[in-house]
């Protein structure tokens, strides 16, 4: 069998059309990627066929090695041992981009509407037995998710609901439970929580340290009801709504790791949540077909985006639009640990 050429290390991004067929190129040598011209002929490739059954942006495979096919699945970051790093001279970089400093809320707004939220300048409310603060909303342009950082002092809040989304809550510190519609979760630091459309939920703290914990509502915002009594509308269909974080449950993606916490596996069909490991580096600058938000879990770095760049460590929260152009630098030898959630759900190694 031939082996296909590497046409690039990452995939193409394409608008297709509803109703439209593409020929992608599966040999690697056509001139006109990532489609077909046939110069597969006299090789064992045949190129195939992708129907667009909606018009939208979809990233074609560059690498030919995506297990998926026509649709790039990330395979390209394992190609080489290392993720693929920004080249650029420091000098260069530093030159062509100004560090923004955090304003008085502890903002520090980068290029394409991304920015980097200090946790001790969000502003916190009193609601339904919790501290809940906002981190991401409609009016931060932010178009598929919203987040939220809340704080439970107290033994446990009142009955919450977001109606018609789904909610999918990180811990990030302290120890408890969580009640979805009924059925009760135990949760501490790195665990993440699956609450389907339409099920109440309820937060529980053990004694000691307050329970603090991300909830990522998606897609689209909805406002928070608080109700009278737990609604006992638990879908049975999903009884698995916990994952926690497994260090033997890690992907490899050349010299980093991620592993998905809630995602398809459990039925998360909207939203992904993930833990990411990153060594000392900085990536090359890239982008994804999707919405995210990210905490940085340990250690300091840089955001970077064409034009601007702000210091992040350990509690900051970050909002990256849609295909805006990033690239997230750790400044540490010990590596950096994050966690993000991202709109459309997928897998959080597809970039382009
Ligand atoms: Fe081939 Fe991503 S470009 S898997
Ligand atoms: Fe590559 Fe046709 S040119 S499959």
């Amino acid at each position: 069998m031939d082996k296909p050429v590497v046409a690039q290390y990452k995939p193409y991004r394409v608008n297709v059309q509803e109703g439209e067929r593409y020929l992608w190129c599966s040999c690697g040598r056509s001139q006109s990627q990532p489609f077909c011209d046939k110069s597969h002929v006299g090789t064992d490739f045949n190129p195939v066929a992708f129907n667009a059954t909606e018009s939208r942006a979809v990233l074609f495979c560059g690498c030919k090695h995506s297990a998926s096919g026509v649709l790039c699945d990330g395979s390209h970051n394992n190609l080489a041992d290392e993720y693929a790093e920004d080249e650029r001279p420091v000098e260069e970089l530093l030159r062509s981009s100004t560090e923004i400093s955090f304003d008085s809320a502890g903002r520090a707004q980068l290029d394409g509407g991304c920015y980097v939220q200090q946790p001790t300048g969000l502003a916190w409310t009193a609601v339904a037995g919790l501290q809940l603060a906002t981190v991401i909303s409609a009016a931060d342009n932010a178009r598929f998710i919203a987040q939220y950082m809340v704080r439970l002092e107290g033994s446990r809040s009142e009955v919450l609901l977001y109606p018609e989304v789904d909610v999918v809550l990180y811990c990030t510190a302290g120890s408890g439970r969580v009640n979805v519609a009924g059925r009760e979760f135990s949760v501490s630091s790195r665990t993440g929580i699956h609450i389907r459309r339409n099920e109440g939920f309820a937060l529980l703290r053990d004694s000691g340290e307050e329970l603090r914990a991300l909830l990522t509502v998606c897609p689209g915002t909805a406002e928070l009801k608080v109700l009278e009594a737990m609604p006992e509308n638990f879908d049975s269909r999903f009884a698995d709504r916990k994952v926690a974080y497994d260090a033997a449950k890690r992907v490899t993606m050349a010299d980093r790791f991620y592993q998905v916490l809630v995602g398809e596996d459990i039925g998360s069909t909207e939203v992904t949540q993930f833990i990411g490991q990153v060594p000392k580096s900085k990536a090359a600058p890239h982008r994804h077909l999707y919405e995210e938000a990210i905490i940085i879990l340990s250690a300091r770095g840089t955001m970077w985006t064409e034009t601007r760049r702000a210091a992040v460590q350990s509690g900051d929260l970050i909002f990256l639009p849609a295909e805006q152009e990033h690239s997230l630098q750790c400044t540490e030898e010990a590596g950096m640990e994050l966690a993000g959630h991202f709109y459309p759900s997928g897998s959080p190694s597809i970039n382009y």
